[in-house]
């Protein structure tokens, strides 16, 4: 079985775009291992739009395009699975992929098996070009159906950017994640709206079929294909915590072959990712209360064991003081128990509360906080 917990792993969309080739996917292969992201779980190693001709084969086939894969997909994918990766494709609902590559449309089954074919673990499934008279369910089901009796166990990535009322016909359709947000770009305007559209729709996360919030760009620093204006690395912190609390699926965009230190600490710090992939995969709610504002937010996560994770978002603009009581989701006088405390990013206890925390948190930044239930 896929998808038990947030998938995780590599995207080739955001640092690369159309510049993809077979030696980038093998020295990215050979990076995730060798700066143990695969052994922290970043299990998929995926390309995105562009691997394709123009055009399919004679035999209504899609094609790997020569100059960029010489030696055909399966080469890849048996290099991908020889460092004890899983391989990832992409292709789409509609006639043509965004970028204006062929589409599965009328082709589901043939290639589904093409994929299977080519050893493929993973296929994303985009939303350009969709026919208008066919609703977007009707194709996201036969393409699953098409995956599911291909011969080969392939995790189903939906995305068509939350249209539709996916949430409610994504789990019927055999989906194991489905973007929820448009495309992010590298910058804190982006990452902080997709955050805030998301809050509220916990309701359609869990086990098997993750809300996607787009893949991650930490550490892309303005670099490349979404590049567009770079974040500091305390805003980097704050959104994979987000992603993180939130139960999204961890796929890194930046370019795993030149991580800063900073970079490797943010994506490799075992305890958030934890968080991520806790085995009831119970997304964040939020808590809102008249003292911390619309965009001073307090997620909380249950988690398997009884602990509760708690992450303060400062996503405003100003140095801000954010606030919670220990009423507001679960503790009251007579349970005669308390929080104890570790905050999660500097690894250290952070004390025992009952009633009233509070803590000052710079523009952008967070502060996740792993709470025990204890005896007063
Ligand atoms: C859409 C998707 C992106 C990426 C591009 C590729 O915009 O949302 O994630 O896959 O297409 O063209």
């Amino acid at each position: 079985m896929v998808a038990k917990t947030p998938p995780m792993g590599f995207n080739t969309w955001n640092t690369f775009g159309n510049d993809i080739h077979e030696d980038l996917i093998k020295e990215t292969a050979d990076a995730m291992v060798d700066h143990g992201l695969a052994e922290l779980g970043y299990a998929y190693l995926v390309i995105d739009d562009c691997w394709s001709e123009r055009e399919r084969n004679a035999k209504g086939e899609l094609v790997a395009d020569p100059q960029k894969f010489p030696n055909g997909m399966k080469a890849v994918s048996d290099y991908v699975h020889s460092k004890g990766l899983k391989f990832g494709m992409y292709s789409c609902a509609g006639t043509r992929t965004c970028a204006w590559h062929p589409g599965s449309f009328d082709h589901e089954y043939q290639d589904a098996k093409t994929f299977a074919s080519w050893g493929v673990d993973f296929l994303k499934y985009d939303y350009c070009s969709k026919p208008l008279m066919i609703p977007g369910e009707i194709l996201y089901r036969r393409i699953a159906m098409a995956l599911r009796n291909c011969g080969r166990e392939i995790l189903f990535s939906a995305c068509n950017w939350g249209c539709d009322g996916i949430e409610n016909w994504v789990r019927g359709a055999g989906i194991h994640m489905w973007r929820s947000t448009g495309d992010i770009e590298d910058n804190w305007v982006s990452l902080r709206n997709i955050a805030m559209s998301q809050m509220g729709k916990e309701y359609a996360s869990g086990t098997y079929c993750f809300n996607d919030m787009d893949m991650l760009v930490v550490g892309m620093y303005g670099k490349g294909n979404v590049g567009l204006g770079g974040c500091s690395d305390t805003e980097y912190k704050t959104h994979f915590s987000l992603w993180c609390l939130m139960n999204s699926p961890l796929m890194i965009g930046c370019d795993v072959r030149s991580m800063t230190k900073e970079t490797k600490d943010i994506l490799c710090n075992k305890d958030m990712i934890a968080i991520n992939q806790d085995i009831e995969g119970r997304q964040g709610y939020s808590i809102k209360q008249e003292w911390n504002g619309g965009d001073k937010n307090i997620l909380v996560k249950p988690l398997s064991n009884g602990d509760y994770v708690i992450g303060l978002f400062n996503l405003s603009d100003s140095k801000s003081e954010l606030r919670f009581t220990s009423f507001d989701f679960g503790l009251t006088e007579n349970s005669k128990m308390a929080f104890s405390l570790t905050d999660v990013w500097e690894d250290r206890h952070a004390g025992t509360y009952f009633q009233d925390y509070r803590v000052e948190l710079e523009p952008h930044d967070c502060q996740v906080l792993r709470a025990k239930i204890v005896e007063r």
